[in-house]
């Protein structure tokens, strides 16, 4: 595993992170995940070299319950692994409004009062059974919330108090650069955002000013939600409640396999389109660490295997331009 600097912050991520949003039950999104599996799969990540884990309070959360099972597993994995110091565990506040994307036009006050802030902060140092977290993020922006102070205040006072050592932005799905002003306030050292070989509208303003402006990079989704492995095809069929299936649905399915498969034909050696996916993204000098989605040991083994110094050559980057697909898929 090869490791980069996670900007400012000066951390050494390993390049191939671990996204846990599917690794546990709960929420509603993703359907049946083997936690047993999910388990070794992040102890095989981390038996591997790998170092960065990206979680959510919102991932597995169930209401009625309060439990938030993606932290709950993490939480059992650092408890018994006793691996603590040697990883470096990213969280997110969730907006108290609880609306993803953060809406036009709502103010600040009403998605991360700072009360909020402090509260989830501690609720996951609890469900993670440690006492600090190297980085925490706020799970939505709008960048006018630059304006209000309350945020700025309530995350200086968590990093003095030592629960965080940096502060990040996730940012909206699809909205790369809704978050340039609030970097130049020089309290985030790290943004996470969609970057995929369909989605690559952030190398044209957010890689650039990350480089310049040494702020980590952390590439979310890379594998377009499983469809950037080439294993969707005109049949597959999700279980009912997988969003996926509205994700996916047509015409969309019958374009992603066209699209996919015209991929296929670019692959310069026998690698797979999901090495070939993974790759594109860590040939970006500017990106810290990819995180895909995770929840098997098979899928460490073939994630982590392009974490070999070995970058996509530039003539072939620049035909990757004519692949790109932006669109938002939520919609
Ligand atoms: N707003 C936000 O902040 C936000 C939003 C989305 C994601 N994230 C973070 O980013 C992480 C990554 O995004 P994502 O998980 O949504 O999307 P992703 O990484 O593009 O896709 C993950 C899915 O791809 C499939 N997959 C992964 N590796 C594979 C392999 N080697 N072979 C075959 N299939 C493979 C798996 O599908 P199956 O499990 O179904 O087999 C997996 O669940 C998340 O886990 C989360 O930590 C953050």
């Amino acid at each position: 595993m090869l490791y980069r600097t996670l900007g400012k912050t000066n951390l050494k991520v390993s390049e191939v992170g671990i996204g846990t949003w599917q690794l546990a039950r709960g929420g509603d999104m993703w359907t049946d995940p083997d936690e047993n599996e999910s388990l070794k799969a992040l102890a095989h990540f981390v038996d591997m070299g790998g170092n960065f884990i990206d979680s959510a309070w919102i991932y597995g959360y169930v209401g009625k319950t309060g439990h938030r099972y993606s932290h709950e597993l993490i939480g059992k994995f650092l408890a018994e692994s006793k691996l603590r110091n040697k990883l470096i565990i990213a969280s997110k506040v969730p907006p108290k409004n609880m609306h993803w994307p953060a809406l036009p036009g709502v103010p600040v006050s009403e998605v991360f009062p700072p009360d909020w802030i402090a509260s989830c902060v501690d609720d996951t140092l609890r469900d993670l059974n440690t006492d600090y977290l190297d980085l925490m993020q706020f799970h939505v922006w709008q960048d006018y919330f630059v304006e209000d102070d309350a945020w700025k205040s309530a995350v200086q006072k968590i990093i003095k108090s030592g629960k965080v050592r940096f502060w990040g932005i996730s940012v909206n799905d699809y909205q790369p650069d809704n978050c340039l002003k609030t970097l130049d306030t020089g309290l985030i050292s790290a943004v996470q955002f969609i970057f995929n070989i369909f989605h690559q509208k952030p190398t044209e303003t957010l890689l650039p000013y990350a480089a310049k402006n040494n702020i980590g990079l952390i590439a979310r989704v890379p594998l377009d939600e499983g469809g950037l492995t080439g294993k969707f095809s005109q049949n597959t069929k999700l279980p009912s409640a997988d969003f996926r299936n509205h994700y996916f649905r047509e015409p969309r399915l019958a374009e992603l396999v066209k699209r996919t498969d015209a991929l296929k034909t670019l692959i310069p050696d026998s690698q797979s389109l999901t090495q070939f996916a993974l790759r594109y993204i860590l040939s970006w000098p500017e990106v810290s660490t990819v995180i895909p989605g995770m929840r098997k040991t098979s899928y460490v083994d073939t994630n982590i295997s392009v974490s070999d110094g070995r970058k996509l050559p530039p003539a072939l980057l620049s035909e990757l331009k004519n692949h790109s697909w932006e669109r938002n898929f939520y919609i």
